[in-house]
């Protein structure tokens, strides 16, 4: 250890949260329909494998783009050799026309202000380098994604300072929770540099209104800082209220000759629109052409390989295969956020009304045995263990109200959903009849009175300290 750096073994990469754990368990005991149906069933991935059948069937009928080919000649060798950091022009043409078709081409994307990464993680990582120094601090609205600590953190050294947002408002960003945090982090000392939010929100399934935006708009002009917008479910919108993106929000405003313009930046990839986490396809949009020039030069760490460019410029260029996929696997995504949401309700569970994303936000506070986050810990312990499946709980979110869950919904077969729902509802029934309720109040008295587990111990006390 001691010849190691202090970044190599310090723990603020956050690996030990139940999010990561989770996983673990999953692959430790998965689900498989045959060889283990009584396995974890993974809810607790926000993968999106609702739409390759109509990725395979364009790759069946364009086999030169997968094949190093152009026009049916090899192009093996252009792709081969050295590539420099600004990536394919073609790719980059192609993959601004498919973010503003998502956006209902009611705004353009420059090209030239594109820097392509290696998936939004490297895009997020990226931007913090260009836009702060160790020790100053971005505000991010709770609940929130569990790989920021990571991907904002770990090796740029930044902070993350919580917006703390509630169930009273359906976890809306308040004018009053933004200057709370800023507030929050002068008496930490530290400089405050941007607010960074998700919209639409993992772990919400949410899109932001316009007044939200319009809030975040004025509140980062008055401070005279960043405004990054990570908009990777941006294609994933399959339910009224419509999209409304920052480029649109700042164009309604006219403010596209203001500081502002410059101080916003857009985060996004191909891994959840497209499905495609493994292909590490990520970009920063930003209007800022110092941003542009530092984070291209900084792209060189973690670059899209030129088989995937070339791949995903043919595949993005064939306007008829984007609409198709765009409108198709929508419609897919409402139909299985549908049966999520009706099984939970069956079971006697509510959910945050959603219209985005691959996963819903799940109330169990009813489920709790007393209103605490070592109680939330034990029942996500339970439905892993017991019930078989792998959800995130609300505190790896950093969410401040113990009993919410991410439930994720398109990384499975619908058979599987139902399996899972089937599960949810036993074991609702199971610990809601009197005597059953009877032995958790017993429970919950002898567990008061043993000290919780070490590891539960630990999984919570780092879920509660987000400024660490
Ligand atoms: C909000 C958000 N940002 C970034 C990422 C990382 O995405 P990528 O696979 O493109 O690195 C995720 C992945 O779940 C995410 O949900």
């Amino acid at each position: 250890m001691k010849l190691l750096s202090r970044k190599a073994t310090c723990n603020s990469h956050g690996q030990d949260s139940s999010y990561f754990l989770g996983w673990q368990e999953y692959e430790k005991n998965p689900f498989h329909e045959v060889r283990n149906p009584a396995g974890i069933i993974q809810m607790g991935l926000a993968e999106n494998q609702l739409s390759f059948d109509i990725l395979e069937s364009w790759l069946a009928n364009n086999p030169d783009a997968a094949g190093f080919k152009r026009d049916g000649e090899s192009i093996f060798r252009e792709l081969a050799l050295f590539q420099d950091y600004n990536g394919l022009p073609s790719f980059k043409n192609a993959l601004v026309e498919f973010m503003a078709e998502i956006r209902g081409n009611k705004v353009r994307f420059d090209p030239n202000n594109l820097v392509l990464t290696a998936g939004a993680t490297s895009a997020n990582e990226t931007l913090m380098f260009c836009l702060a120094d160790p020790g100053e601090a971005f505000l991010l609205p709770t609940p929130y994604y569990p790989g920021f600590d990571r991907d904002l953190k770990w090796r740029t050294g930044v902070e993350i300072v919580p917006i703390h947002c509630s169930s009273s408002n359906g976890f809306q960003i308040t004018g009053s929770a933004l200057e709370e945090a800023y507030q929050q982090a002068q008496k930490r000392n530290l400089k405050v540099k941007g607010v960074l939010i998700t919209n639409p929100s993992n772990p919400l399934g949410t899109t932001m209104s316009r007044d939200e935006l319009n809030l975040l708009i004025s509140f980062v002009a008055a401070k005279d800082i960043h405004l990054i917008s990570d908009e990777i479910y941006s294609g994933t919108v399959f339910d009224s209220p419509s999209y409304i993106s920052i480029t649109e929000a700042l164009m309604d405003r006219n403010l596209e000759l203001t500081n502002v313009w410059d101080h916003v930046h857009i985060v996004y990839s191909l891994s959840k629109d497209l499905g495609l986490p493994g292909f590490r396809v990520g970009a920063i949009y930003s209007n800022n052409a110092t941003v542009v020039a530092a984070a291209t030069k900084m792209s060189s760490f973690g670059l899209v390989s030129s088989q995937t460019q070339y791949l995903l410029s043919v595949m993005l260029s064939d306007k008829k295969f984007t609409s198709n996929y765009i409108t198709e696997n929508q419609k897919r995504l409402k139909k299985r956020c549908d049966m999520l949401v009706s099984g939970l309700k069956n079971a006697g569970i509510g959910c945050l009304k959603s219209n985005a994303g691959l996963f819903c936000w799940v109330d169990m506070r009813h489920l709790l045995i007393s209103k605490t986050f070592e109680a939330e810990m034990e029942l996500w312990k339970k439905v892993l263990y017991e019930v078989g499946l792998n959800i995130s709980p609300g505190s790896s979110c950093h969410c401040t109200e113990p009993g919410w869950f991410r439930v994720c919904f398109a990384n499975m077969s619908e058979d599987t959903l139902n399996l899972s729902m089937q599960r949810i509802k036993s074991f609702v029934q199971s610990i809601t009849t009197d005597g059953d309720s009877r032995n958790r109040r017993q429970t919950v008295r002898n567990s008061r009175r043993r000290s919780l587990t070490k590891w539960v111990f630990r999984l919570s006390s780092y879920d509660h300290e987000p400024e660490r």
